[in-house]
């Protein structure tokens, strides 16, 4: 029991606590004091509660260990029109995340000690949530030679990966693999093999012929996941598998993961829910070319939105877990870098701030369990990221209380004009979405405080 005055304790009165690395999923009271969990259970009665503690009343709502986000890009430094790690950390805020891992596409790119090191330092002046950076895996992001991993490893960088980019060379991968047996550290592959997609800018199907569009075929990202996963298996290092978007590149995973290779992989709110016809501007209505445009390049996406048959596999995957967790890879952009034609656009989708609305509809559709969704967002990323992470993926007492609240079943309408990001690139603007982040604590402190509430 605790009785001393403590300005700092909050009561979180009557959630549904979802904490699955504990496997609670029940009605209870969060207890934090001095920005940690001191309890997240049973509801507690006011003699367990120290003095000046402040209440926060979450009936009907979830409360669950803040989510944590294995890929995506604050733009910081190089492309600050883009993204800033203060804009984007408020938007993850607004999202739920609490930890993020940011990519090294930067300008310079992350592929030394003082990169990561600004990064690092701007996210404690700036940033609102936890900021974990990615580093390069070759030089400059070229694909020549491979960066300095160890330095990299020693400045506190939590995989590496030249996303936007797969490591073309498969020797450099291989030497790359080989050197994550003594590193621990992941190497995240965007896997697309490019000479099977020459110009390509979304799925090679009926959409992609209706808009004279240049295609992107299965092949080309379950070629390179193939090449990736024998890799692994040659050398024992640790592959993670970046944006997974292909039914078949779910069947390789579910094999390689029999066969005991040494893979961890993740998929993005929009591959779960939205399909390549949304490329056509009528937001993936079934009339066809009615809607106010007549194309929409905020589909523009690397991988790209495919059918449903792949949708479904992915959401089977996530289910069944062959699909560890599930990553933003939340990609803003300028207004003027999708103005202009589909094959000019921009590849890249704003996530941070639709991702749980729209992966709340599985929940409703009773695609996958509450539950299960929280640990694709917490304990899955967590895992991948290796054990110091675990204690961020839990409300287990002692832990930082780094919590996400969300209102499961509110309806809302998705205005890019409310967003923190700068990045207002989402197919999802004027989307009706159901489920939505109230609050966001990070070490017991308010992060973001929905305006509905
Ligand atoms: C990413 C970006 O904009 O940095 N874009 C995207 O479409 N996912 C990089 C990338 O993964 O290609």
């Amino acid at each position: 029991m605790l009785t001393s005055a403590d300005p700092d304790s909050i009561l979180i009165q009557g959630p549904r606590i979802v904490d699955p690395g504990r496997g609670m999923d029940a009605i209870g009271d969060i207890l934090i004091t001095g920005g940690k969990i001191v309890s997240a259970g049973p509801r507690l009665s006011p003699a367990d509660l120290p003095e000046g503690c402040r209440p926060i009343p979450a009936n009907g709502m979830v409360a669950a260990p803040g989510f944590i986000d294995l890929h995506c890009h604050l733009r910081e430094p190089g492309y600050e029109y883009k993204e800033t790690i203060a804009t984007g950390t408020r938007a993850a805020a607004r999202g739920g995340f609490t930890s993020i891992c940011c990519m090294p596409n930067t300008d310079p790119p992350l592929d030394n000690e003082a990169a990561v090191a600004l990064v690092q330092q701007r996210a404690r002046a700036e940033g609102v949530v936890r900021v974990f950076p990615i580093g390069c895996v070759t030089k400059g992001r070229r694909g020549k030679e491979l960066a300095e991993l160890e330095e990299l490893a020693a400045a506190g960088v939590v995989a590496y990966s030249d996303d936007g980019d797969p490591v073309y060379d498969p020797n450099l991968m291989r030497l790359a693999l080989t050197y994550t047996l003594d590193l621990g550290l992941p190497i995240s592959n965007h896997c697309q093999e490019h000479r099977l997609c020459p110009g390509g800018v979304m799925a090679e199907g009926w959409a992609a012929t209706r808009l004279g569009l240049p295609g992107i075929p299965a092949a080309a990202e379950e070629a390179m996941i193939a090449r990736d996963l024998a890799l692994a298996e040659l050398t024992g290092g640790w592959l993670h598998l970046a944006h997974l978007s292909t039914a078949g590149a779910v069947a390789l995973v579910r094999q390689a993961r029999e066969r005991g290779v040494s893979v961890t992989t993740e998929v993005c709110p929009h591959h779960l829910s939205l399909t390549d016809d949304w490329a056509l501007g009528y937001q993936g209505t079934p009339d066809g070319g009615s809607g106010p445009l007549n194309y929409d390049t905020s589909t523009k996406v690397y991988p790209p939105l495919r059918g449903r048959q792949d949708v479904d596999a992915l959401i089977e995957g996530l289910a069944d877990g062959v699909i560890d967790c599930i990553a933003t890879d939340h990609a803003p952009h300028e207004a003027a870098s999708k103005q202009v034609t589909y094959q000019e656009a921009a590849f890249g989708i704003s996530v941070f701030e639709t991702a749980l609305g729209s992966l709340m509809a599985l929940v409703h559709r009773g695609q996958i369990s509450l539950s299960t969704l929280v640990d694709r967002l917490t304990v899955g990323p967590a895992r991948v990221l290796g054990p110091s992470f675990e204690e961020l993926a839990t409300l287990h007492p002692g832990s930082p209380a780094d919590v996400v609240l969300f209102d499961p079943d509110l309806d809302w309408v998705v205005d890019t004009g409310e967003f923190a990001s700068k990045g207002r690139n989402t197919p999802l603007e004027g989307v009706a979405l159901k489920g939505r982040v109230v609050t966001t604590f990070v070490e017991g402190k308010v992060v973001h405080q929905d305006s509905l509430y």
